[in-house]
């Protein structure tokens, strides 16, 4: 399968979990590239149901190499806590994945000062970002500030004497803002022990990754969040701290961008958002709810229920340029079964003109009133098709519209949650 990026295309929770999973089947290694476990990626298989937060949804298949790139931020003790959790529930984990030693890692500090922020902002209106509280901001805060410590910190001999530096520095701007500090003495056996039970799965993996793409092995590239929450392209500040986009791929893995050979995007039938920020085609009311409850839109690492609203083509569009989507995955088709009118926003208006592409400015972003398209409900259940032709006629027509909206050809369409219920058209 060549070497292929899976990114999110909207707000996140496009379903890429349930797509890696599939696609995972011809692939010899799964890497995550950014995020960290701010992420959540369901992945179901008969009965079970597993969410992933660093871990790569590639783990689910036994010959499956999965590796945590550089780009990633990882908290330790949440690592070992699903390592342990998929262990127990009969995966095997040791010697299928590698961590690099140029990630960073996230400790109390990191989590303290998410809160914090979260909680200043939160005093001012509209500020607040709605963050995971994971710790994510301030992580790759200490990336660009150079002052971060990294897997190969923490695995080596004086990893305690970094971490108590680190941990005094926080302590010393407690006391001066009057913030309670952390208690040093029981961090530091903790993250000690982490260590000492991550060092085997720390590696060179970006000699390991590019040593497997010259020996032609097949990579899946797994983003996490979307591209609405990339540090760049999204709805600043209103976003994560990473690229979430395709080109997070390459500098998240050290796999030079010539290697890489197609772009997949996940893309929801609709669209929804968790946390703050304008989302011009949220749906505040019933019809908002019923995609809620039919979808189960509620987060898979907070639980908060998710904001819900139409299919916006002016952010898939731009989503497209941005990650040169070769193939859309388009998921939760199923979820819009019941709909008698289904709506997709083909444009904007705002201050009197007409808009095609996303502003920077989320000021202008959030006075933008979408222009929609009506299309008929198909009123027919979905999730048991397995071939595009049998699709109701509607349905074909609506996702066909959204390919042609959008420029992107449709590689797989997803019904429901599980890997039986996956169109396999073009991937
Ligand atoms: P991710 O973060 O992009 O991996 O997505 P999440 O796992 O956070 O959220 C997607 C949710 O939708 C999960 O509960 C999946 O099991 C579920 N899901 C994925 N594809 C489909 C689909 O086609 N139909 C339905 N009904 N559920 C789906
Ligand atoms: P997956 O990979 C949806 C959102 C948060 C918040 C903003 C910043 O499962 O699609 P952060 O904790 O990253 O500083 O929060 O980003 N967010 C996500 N929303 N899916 C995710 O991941 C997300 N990861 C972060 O809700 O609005
Ligand atoms: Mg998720």
């Amino acid at each position: 399968m060549a070497c292929t990026v899976l990114i999110g295309a909207q707000w996140g929770d496009e379903g890429k979990g349930k797509i890696i999973d599939v696609l995972t089947e011809n692939v010899d290694m799964v890497v995550r590239y950014q995020g960290g476990n701010n992420a959540g990626h369901t992945v179901e298989i008969a009965d079970e149901r597993y969410v992933l937060h660093l871990v790569p949804s590639g783990i689910f298949r036994k010959e499956t190499i999965c590796v945590i790139g550089n780009g990633v931020v990882i908290d330790p003790i949440a690592l070992l806590t699903e390592i342990t959790e998929l262990t127990g529930r009969g995966l095997t984990v040791n010697g299928r994945l590698f961590i690099s030693d140029r990630a960073h890692a996230v400790f109390p500090y990191h989590l303290a000062l998410d809160a914090s922020k979260e909680r200043e902002r939160g005093q001012k209106d509209g500020t607040k970002i709605g963050t995971t509280q994971r710790g994510i901001g301030p992580t790759y805060g200490d990336k660009i500030m150079r002052t971060g410590l990294r897997m190969s910190d923490m695995v080596a001999t004086d990893f305690a004497a970094r971490l108590t530096a680190r941990l005094d520095e926080h302590n010393r701007m407690c006391v001066a803002t009057g913030a309670e500090p952390l208690k040093t003495d029981s961090i530091l056996p903790r993250y000690l022990d982490a260590a000492k039970t991550l060092k085997p799965f720390v590696a060179d993996t970006i000699s390991m990754l590019n040593k497997a793409v010259n020996a032609g092995k097949s990579m899946l590239f797994e983003g996490a969040q979307g591209t609405m929450l990339d540090i760049d392209f999204g709805t600043y500040p209103f976003v994560t701290s990473s690229n979430a986009s395709a080109g997070g791929a390459c500098t998240g893995t050290g796999v030079p961008p010539q290697r890489v050979d197609r772009v997949v995007g996940v893309i929801k039938a609709y669209t929804t958002r968790v946390g703050e920020g304008p989302f011009p085609t949220e749906l505040k009311d019933e019809t908002g709810e019923k995609i809620r409850a039919k979808g189960r839109e509620f987060g898979a690492t907070t639980g908060r229920p998710r904001r819900c609203g139409w299919f916006d083509a002016v952010v898939a569009r731009y989503s497209a340029m941005i990650n040169g989507v070769d193939y859309w995955a388009m998921t939760k088709l199923d979820v819009l079964d019941e709909m008698k009118t289904l709506k997709v926003c083909i444009g904007y208006e705002c201050d009197g003109k007409s808009m095609d592409t996303v502003p920077a400015s989320i000021d202008q972003l959030s006075r933008c009133k979408p222009v929609y398209r009506e299309f008929e409900g198909w009123m027919t259940p979905t999730t048991d098709v397995t071939r595009f032709e049998d699709l109701p006629d509607k349905a074909r027509a609506y996702v066909d519209e959204l390919c042609k909206l959008t420029g992107v050809q449709l590689g797989i369409l997803s019904v429901g949650p599980r890997r039986a219920n996956t169109l396999r058209i073009a991937l």
